[in-house]
């Protein structure tokens, strides 16, 4: 009775009006205050799905903080008049570390900027080399399928050329639209252009004060701008902390239903006191979860923006590491660059996606679309599953199991590139096993190929 009632239901929505002149902003705010994608509405369900399938994104972290090679916003320090003692924004040390992960975190403030220098900084950033096609490109080549650019970040600086402040990219001498060529080069190469905008601001007088609600607006102001200005924007990244998780202090159903009523098909993330379309783990991969969408955010250099050459690199095999256990995990994986001072990408980072992009116009096919599971993340790797294919990514062959616990399916064959591997299926599962000629430096994936549609199945 129900599905007729539902049935009937449709029809007559059908025949009313198409299904976006139905989805307003009051709908679109609804779904973002739900986490799990089954709970929203088949339209938000559909128009997350390109998210779903892109699987890797590219972060730029990047502004006036790089002519010094400082962090981003963090390393921008606060004095008391007498410029001896530190305000608003101390900073922890060693003795109130209690892991590793938080000493790390520290670092995020050195080399500290005084405030006085800090605030100038944008007086002599000069990105000559800047070419937003040619980051485009690069993400491209490393099968990279969407793009998230700060805008502004905590320290308030908009890389915009914003109606709203003076503090922006037209007052440097480069005075270029950085965020206009970005998403020009983006949509021209058709690459999903995203952008990440900090609440937190450190610049503008109304933040963190009585005058929130002017800040707000502010916020509102720019959003609406950025939007309208670079449209398409296929996502947001809002950036808030601790404190700043009640929905009420960004006002953030005004927010929203503002950001809808311009862009319907929008995705945001869970920094603004909602779940939004997705969840965010910071600097570590997400857990399996075959519920609602995620979105790892992971640096190259532990720091999120360009802190010199004296910095390590991570090696090409965790970032595969990164990329196999997000898919594996249903997850994204969302690999930050932090251009230097002249606009180019670290020649180190480069290196790392090409080898990335290479793998993955081979392989492409076990991450791209798929799902993550049936068979959980382990030691020796992931699997992946699209329609009737489950995909085993592996990465560590000592640790591979003997015995794959994989029952219930009729398995039609096992391939590796165009091998076909031998195999032996019983009651208690698979044995297979690939001859190193046919392992991939990296990761090897094997495509196992059934009898049945394997979109439902539990988790093993
Ligand atoms: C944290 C940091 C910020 C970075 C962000 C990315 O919120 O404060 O610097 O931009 O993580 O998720």
């Amino acid at each position: 009775m129900k599905r007729f009632i539902a049935t009937l239901l449709t029809v007559a929505l059908a025949l009313n009006a198409s299904p976006q002149e139905k989805y307003g902003t009051e709908e679109a705010w609804a779904d973002a205050q739900i986490a799990r994608l089954k709970e929203k509405s088949p339209t938000a369900q559909e128009r997350s799905q390109w998210f779903r399938e892109a699987r890797l994104g590219m972060f730029i972290h990047w502004n006036q903080s790089s002519v010094v090679a400082a962090e981003i916003s963090w390393s921008k320090q606060f004095y008391d008049d007498d410029g001896e003692k530190l305000l608003h924004n101390p900073r922890p040390t060693l003795k109130h570390c209690k892991a590793q992960e938080h000493t790390d975190w520290i670092s995020w403030f050195k080399p500290a900027v005084p405030k006085e220098i800090y605030d100038h900084l944008h007086k002599s950033f000069y990105p000559a080399m800047y070419n937003a096609d040619s980051i485009v490109h690069t993400s491209m080549q490393a099968g990279v399928k969407y793009i998230v650019m700060v805008t502004k970040h905590h320290d308030g600086f908009c890389m915009w050329d914003s109606e709203y402040t003076d503090y922006d990219i037209m007052s440097t001498p480069f005075a270029r639209d950085i965020v206009s060529e970005m998403a020009d080069a983006c949509h021209r190469h058709g690459m999903k252009f995203c952008i990440y905008y900090s609440q937190r601001d450190w610049h503008h007088p109304d933040y963190s004060s009585e005058n929130l609600p002017r800040y707000n607006l502010y916020m509102r102001n720019q959003i609406k701008e950025l939007l309208t200005k670079y449209a398409p924007v296929a996502g947001i990244f809002f950036d808030a902390h601790a404190w700043n998780k009640d929905p009420e202090v960004w006002e953030s159903e005004t927010l929203f239903k503002e950001i809808y009523a311009i862009a319907p098909d929008i995705l945001i993330n869970n920094r603004c006191g909602v779940p939004g379309d997705y969840y965010t783990p910071e600097q570590r991969v997400g857990s399996i979860d075959m519920e609602t969408m995620w979105e790892s955010c992971m640096t190259f250099t532990g720091e999120w923006s360009w802190r010199g050459f004296a910095n390590e690199v991570i090696p090409v095999e965790k970032c595969f590491d990164y990329l196999i256990n997000c898919a594996g995990g249903n997850g994204n994986l969302l690999l930050n660059i932090d251009p230097l001072p002249t606009g180019q990408i670290d020649p180190r980072e480069k290196s790392r996606l090409k080898i990335m992009g290479e793998w993955l116009a081979r392989n492409g096919e076990a991450i791209y679309g798929t799902q993550g599971g049936f068979l959980r993340p382990a030691d020796w790797g992931v699997s992946t599953r699209k329609g009737k294919n489950l995909y085993l990514l592996v990465k560590d062959w000592n640790s591979f199991p003997a015995l794959l616990p994989i029952t219930g399916l009729k398995i039609k064959e096992i391939t590796v590139g165009d091998k076909a591997i031998d195999f032996k299926a019983g009651k208690n599962g698979v044995e297979l096993s690939v001859p190193e000629s046919c392992r991939d430096r990296y990761v090897t994936v094997i495509k196992i190929t059934t009898n049945r549609d394997l979109t439902d199945r539990e988790l093993l």
